[in-house]
């Protein structure tokens, strides 16, 4: 297959009171891209970060920076993302009209355009618009908190979209988000997907360099 596979910890689950060390850890443990998620207590019933905490992150790592807006209205504010230094930025279908539109704004502003899909979401719309994205994003938790049990269905789905991708010829890449850690990560690489977010099963361990390391072992040679 090979495929590149790119390792996300999300920092909703680091220690914001320490946030600088955290993003030094996870660098030093191999991490391809930060997770960022945004919540709007309006799109999912979470608060979460925002525009100047990722443009402090922008100021202190080379990392790109993965912002996941969990968010209404996200055309309203996919300007700023990017602005603060978002490189790729991932709007749910759930809160869009028009995906074709605010993929093409996305890419406008010079970051790659995703498209995000819930646990209970048909995943044909964001197909029918597969040519005009860089990525996908498969929730396999419903969004709003980490720490969440995975939902193994979102395998199928994920599989169901890489052979659909396949059969176009279309390489973009298939972000998988939630539940996901050492002892599932290759059944969701096997399925198809090639980015990785993980919260609490990087955080929540005490030597990131060990876990993020174990990941990556378990998805060798996939
Ligand atoms: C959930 C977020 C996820 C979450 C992942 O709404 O989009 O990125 O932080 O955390 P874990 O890996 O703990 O499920
Ligand atoms: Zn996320």
């Amino acid at each position: 297959m090979n495929r590149v596979f790119k390792i996300a910890p999300s920092i909703l689950s680091a220690d914001f009171a320490r946030l600088g060390e955290e993003i030094r850890r996870i660098e030093k443990a191999g991490a391809d891209l930060i997770h960022f998620d945004v919540m709007d207590g309006h799109f999912v019933p979470n608060i979460s970060i925002g525009i100047p905490v990722l443009k402090s992150i922008r100021a202190i790592t080379r990392l790109p920076l993965d912002a996941h807006l969990m968010i209404s209205q996200p055309e309203r504010y996919v300007a700023a993302f990017a602005e603060a230094g978002a490189d790729s930025i991932s709007v749910h279908t759930e809160a869009c009209h028009d995906l074709s539109a605010i993929a093409a704004q996305i890419r406008k502003t010079g970051a790659r355009a995703s498209i995000a899909i819930n646990p209970e979401t048909d995943p044909d719309r964001v197909l029918a618009c597969a040519g005009e994205l860089d990525m996908i994003l498969v929730m396999s938790v419903h969004p709003g908190f980490a720490g969440q049990g995975f939902i193994s269905d979102s395998l199928d789905k994920i599989r169901a979209i890489r052979r659909d991708l396949e059969r176009r010829k279309l390489d973009l890449d298939v972000e998988i988000d939630g539940g996901i850690k050492a002892d599932n990560i290759a059944d969701a690489a096997e399925a198809g997907a090639n980015v990785f977010v993980s919260g609490s099963g990087i955080f929540g361990h005490p030597d990131y360099l060990e876990i993020v390391c174990r990941m990556r072992d378990q998805i060798a040679g996939i």
